[in-house]
């Protein structure tokens, strides 16, 4: 499939998001990767993985760049030589860039029962709104609350950044798109705006939470 959504943040910010219907031939014969890529691509294991990195590929050429634009630090974490910020996720058959010329992260995450085992391992600032009676409330907030963890561990990319200690979620409402968060850490305390929402296939049953956070 080709694209499947753009969402349009502010004006100087995109969310593209690829839903991988395509072989893993039909994906590599429509994208030019530099040879590191090509190295990093033969390396994967699974070839779900592949056509996701793959996919992410076809939304960098939608963007107007291209494999050679794009770079990793030491930590795994993606960088354009231009001035333009990207973060990028990848979750079952969906891969998703955001590009914007602020500091952005992004993460996408399956609604599943399962987080609710994970919670007490990332949540601790969120327990005092957080009703685990209201099972289906409980797991997407608690979906979202992980998202946005993920989203914000994936700017400030530090070393020994705690899920459950350091980041934390302010009370939020599903039916509202935005919250607030901050990361406590290393004597600094940095804020960001974290919004939400869901993303729904023909081909995928399930729902999967958006998140993306930017930096104040
Ligand atoms: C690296 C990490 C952020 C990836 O997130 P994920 O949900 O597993 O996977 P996603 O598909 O959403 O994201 C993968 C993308 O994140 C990006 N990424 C990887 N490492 C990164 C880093 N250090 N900083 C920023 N972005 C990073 C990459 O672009 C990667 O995709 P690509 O390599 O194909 O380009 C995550 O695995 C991680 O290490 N989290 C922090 C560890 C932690 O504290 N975990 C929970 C404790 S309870």
């Amino acid at each position: 499939m080709p694209l499947f959504q753009t969402i349009q943040c502010n004006e100087n910010t995109r969310i593209l998001i690829w839903e991988i219907t395509e072989s893993f031939d039909e994906l590599r014969s429509k994208v030019v990767l530099k040879e590191k890529t090509q190295l990093r691509l033969n390396g994967m294991k699974s070839e779900m993985h592949q056509r996701a990195f793959l996919s992410v590929r076809m939304l960098i050429q939608e963007m107007g760049f291209t494999d050679k634009d794009l770079h990793y630090d030491e930590f795994g974490k993606p960088y354009f030589d231009c001035h333009n910020y990207i973060s990028i996720t990848h979750s079952y058959h969906f891969a998703a860039i955001i590009i914007s010329d602020e500091t952005v992260g992004i993460d996408m995450e399956l609604q599943r029962e399962k987080i609710i085992r994970i919670g007490d391992k990332f949540t601790d600032y969120e327990c005092k709104y957080l009703y685990p009676d209201f099972l289906e409330e409980y797991i997407k907030k608690l979906t979202f609350i992980w998202g946005a963890k993920e989203a914000i561990f994936k700017i400030r990319n530090e070393k020994g950044i705690s899920f459950k200690d350091h980041i934390w979620v302010e009370d939020f409402s599903l039916n509202e798109s935005q919250t607030q968060a901050s990361l406590h850490f290393d004597d600094l305390v940095k804020d960001f705006d974290v919004y939400h929402q869901e993303i729904k296939s023909d081909h995928f049953e399930g729902t999967f939470t958006l998140v993306y956070a930017f930096e104040k």
